[in-house]
């Protein structure tokens, strides 16, 4: 079984942001989690450095000479950033790589020989900040709505791609595969589009002095887009590696931001359709941040670092908030108060608490500071109990799992989330109605009983945040002696109750301390 999903790849004519850290750590969480199921995962993200954009930027900071030494310093920016993120990409492709340059041009010519590329005059608009050629119609008093900008004007002549030629199969092909565009609004959005307005597109530019030569007219350069979206399967060996390309084609999922649907759902799946690949799983188009209710932007300066927030809070923090505070699909608002909240109540007061008063139990029973000294397996063990009660935890913690990877199904990890904290908050009023300090006093082993349940509701509490809280998942698991999950032991067993042994019991430092030091 394997799961091969994808980031959009990213403009690198700045340094990322908090909305390009949202698409990347949603894919590491899907990353993680498919991996935790045993799947041979492949994590693809990237950069997209023939832009005119970068180009620009280059310019601006007087290297327009230097070219490709912008684009190795900014893309290593980018990686590095989600190196210290601990993003688990499999791979990082590059546009200006020879790998990527090879595939284009092997698309370029498959498409071609298919007869759905021909030269004309692209008379128009054309908005940077898009990357794209837009309608006079789509103009709001001459300026791009989303980047208000006049566009320039351009009349080139052109390659162009024969994309109005597939819109019945691309329709079709959307209603024969209900989950191909998700969330569904979006769906609808992208069916109104191909049937009213699909056009056929320039796919080349002659002005333009960076970028991948037209194969056999280097006068010419690919237009950005079609390069870009072609970075799918370079990334995977197209055009270098057939064996690998095999191995993850066709993608399980593109993931990208809803801005860009429509490459990702129209001229992409026909560009396929064209050369003759299969199509992708699935497309899923998140919703977009605002910061205190305001677009991000350069203009507004108000752009957040994800690396300052990972280094004040730790990046689990991080992770959470972001999953956590949007409905996925839909849009949401970034502000530090609404973060420190969260902080404070979800994670100090929530899970930390939850798992340092376990902990903090468990240990004294250990060390027999409350009653005679005992292994952590023996308590552990007394964790399986006949007594109705009981069961009922271990078939709650079931449905919590089954819940959680239906979920993950539907790409709903922030729903995966919800039920997570209905687990931690049933594990606090576990203790808050057996009392288990009240107990003890007459009856050592229902305290046995009662703590073994609770330590084994946080593994698989910790268990389940795992995708979502690597660092914490390890910690926790550390504290337990449990191993972390590796071959032969994946979720279809881990899952399971008193699936693993716990061998150890140490509380170790607040896993969420309230005031967390710079
Ligand atoms: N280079 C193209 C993508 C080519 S993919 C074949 C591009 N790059 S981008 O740098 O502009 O990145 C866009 C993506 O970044 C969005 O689709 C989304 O995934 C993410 N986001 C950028 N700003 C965002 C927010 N404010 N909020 C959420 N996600 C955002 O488009």
């Amino acid at each position: 079984m394997k799961y091969y999903l994808t980031t959009p790849i990213y403009y690198i004519n700045d340094k990322p942001h908090i909305g390009h850290a949202y698409t990347t750590i949603v894919s590491d969480i899907l990353a993680h989690y498919h991996r935790l199921r045993g799947a041979d995962v492949f994590f693809l993200t990237g950069v997209d450095e023939n832009s005119l954009k970068n180009i620009e930027a280059a310019e601006k900071l007087g290297m327009g000479d230097r070219i490709q030494e912008y684009l190795d310093m900014q893309s290593a920016l980018w990686k590095q950033t989600w190196d210290s993120l601990g993003i688990t990409y499999t791979d990082f492709i590059r546009t200006t790589e020879e790998r990527h340059k090879q595939g284009v041009e092997k698309f370029w010519k498959r498409v071609r020989e298919n007869g759905d590329i021909y030269k004309g005059t692209y008379e128009g608009f054309y908005c940077v900040g898009c990357e794209a050629f837009i309608r006079e119609t789509d103009l709001v008093d001459g300026k791009c709505q989303h980047h208000d900008k006049e566009p320039k004007k351009l009349i080139e002549e052109n390659y162009f791609f024969a994309l109005s030629k597939y819109r019945e199969r691309l329709l079709a092909y959307i209603e024969q595969n209900p989950d191909f565009v998700q969330p569904q609004s979006r769906r609808n959005e992208i069916v109104n589009y191909i049937r009213d307005h699909l056009e056929d597109v320039s796919i080349s530019r002659q002005s333009m002095k960076w970028g991948i030569p037209v194969p056999g007219d280097p006068e010419q350069v690919v237009y950005v887009w079609f390069d870009a979206l072609i970075n799918y399967l370079t990334g995977i060996g197209y055009g270098w590696d057939d064996e690998l390309f095999a191995r993850y084609w066709p993608a399980d999922l593109h993931l990208v931001g809803k801005e860009i649907i429509k490459f990702h759902c129209a001229l992409w799946p026909a560009m396929l359709m064209s050369a003759g690949i299969s199509l992708p799983a699935r497309v899923f188009a998140h919703g977009f941040f605002t910061i205190d209710g305001q677009k991000m932007s350069k203009s507004l300066g108000n752009a957040i670092d994800p690396v300052e927030i990972a280094k004040v809070h730790g990046m689990d923090a991080m992770r959470y908030f972001l999953l956590r505070e949007v409905p996925f699909g839909g849009d949401g608002d970034f502000s530090y108060e609404r973060f420190s909240k969260r902080y404070e109540s979800d994670l100090s007061k929530g899970v930390g608490n939850f798992v340092s008063r376990v902990l903090a139990m468990a240990e004294k029973m250990v060390s027999g500071s409350i009653s005679e000294k005992m292994e952590p397996d023996t308590i552990f063990s007394q964790g399986i109990s006949d007594q109705v009660g009981d069961d009922s935890i271990h078939e709650r913690v079931q449905e919590v799992w089954q819940e959680y990877e239906e979920t993950f199904d539907r790409i709903r990890p922030d729903e995966a989330l919800d039920a997570v904290w209905r687990l931690i908050s049933f594990g606090d009023k576990y203790i808050e109605e057996k009392k288990p300090w009240a107990i003890l006093k007459g009856n050592t082993e229902e305290y046995t009983k009662i703590i073994g349940i609770l330590l084994e509701l946080v593994r698989h509490v910790s268990l389940l945040l795992y995708p979502f809280m690597p660092e914490t998942a390890l910690k926790v698991w550390r504290s337990l002696g449990v191993e972390e999950p590796h071959k032969e032991q994946y979720l279809a067993k881990l899952k399971e109750w008193r699936a693993v042994p716990i061998t150890k019991i140490e509380r170790g430092e607040a896993l969420f301390p309230l005031n967390p030091k710079p």
